[in-house]
């Protein structure tokens, strides 16, 4: 028997319930439907999308229409976890642009949207949650902004980064998340933040400490070795294994067939 809907509130009260909560990124209807099968409760539907699909350089080219053409493709294995795509860079500077993007993504199926900042998005995530979609946060490392910041670097070893993160994790409390992602903060942080607020930590790059742990599904698979990451050790060679599959086979339909009534 298939088992009940995931909602937003279900993950919520996952941290009450002492549950670790395993998230994974899908882009596509394959991968979400292989991890629903396997019971994986909270799918993203990343921006990481334009590095690990896309081949662009970062998460900045990625643009709303593709995120939706994603979003649809995931949304068609109707999944009982909860679906989240991100709201990809510049789509959501004021509350009003916020609400029609967040619109937009729901509109293609995800249940649930995030978004990265603390303090200074929180007029555009109470206008979201408002709205009546629930609203993931995501502190630490912002990808959106790794051009301005010059690279991908753990936070929250200085006082004043670890205080605002403090303060942004409340906040984002406050203006109505039900979960947020902290991404390359620092373990003892990271495990502050999580003691420190009711709803769950999804950790990446942060420590065994969170609520939860989220992984880009192709890191963790080892689909990408031209990237070597420090948070993930991939548990697979995937990209090996499809290589000599692909070999194989090539070399399956090169070979000459036996001559006829040998
Ligand atoms: O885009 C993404 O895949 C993400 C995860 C790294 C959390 O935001």
């Amino acid at each position: 028997m298939r088992q009940s809907k995931v909602t937003a509130e279900t993950i919520r009260t996952m941290k009450a319930r002492g549950e670790k909560i395993a998230a994974l990124t899908a882009y596509d209807f394959p991968m979400t439907r292989l991890l629903d099968e396997v019971g994986i409760p909270f799918i993203l539907v990343g921006d990481s999308l334009g590095m690990v699909v896309l081949g662009y350089p970062d998460t900045t080219s990625v643009t709303l229409a593709e995120m939706e053409h994603h979003v649809r493709a995931a949304a068609r294995a109707q999944p009982r976890a909860l679906l989240v795509a991100d709201l990809p860079y510049r789509t959501y500077e004021t509350a009003g642009s916020a609400v029609d993007s967040a619109r937009r993504l729901a509109a293609a199926g995800a249940e649930a949207v995030k978004a990265e900042g603390g303090r200074e998005i929180l007029e555009q995530i109470q206008a979201i949650v408002q709205a009546g979609i629930p609203f993931c946060g995501h502190l630490g490392m912002l990808p959106q902004h790794v051009q301005e910041e010059g690279g991908y670097r753990t936070k929250g070893k200085k006082a004043p980064e670890h205080q605002a993160l403090l303060t942004d994790a409340d906040a984002l409390v406050t203006a109505g998340a039900f979960a947020i992602v902290l991404e390359l903060v620092t373990p003892p942080v990271a495990q502050e933040i999580s003691r420190r607020i009711p709803i769950p930590t999804i950790g990446i790059g942060a420590g065994p400490d969170c609520d939860g742990q989220i992984l880009v599904t192709p890191d963790l698979l080892g689909m990408l070795p031209w990237f070597s990451l420090k948070h993930v050790k991939p548990k697979l060679n995937a990209a090996e294994q499809m290589r000599a599959v692909i070999r194989e086979w090539q070399h399956s339909i090169s070979v000459a067939p036996p001559p006829r009534g040998a």
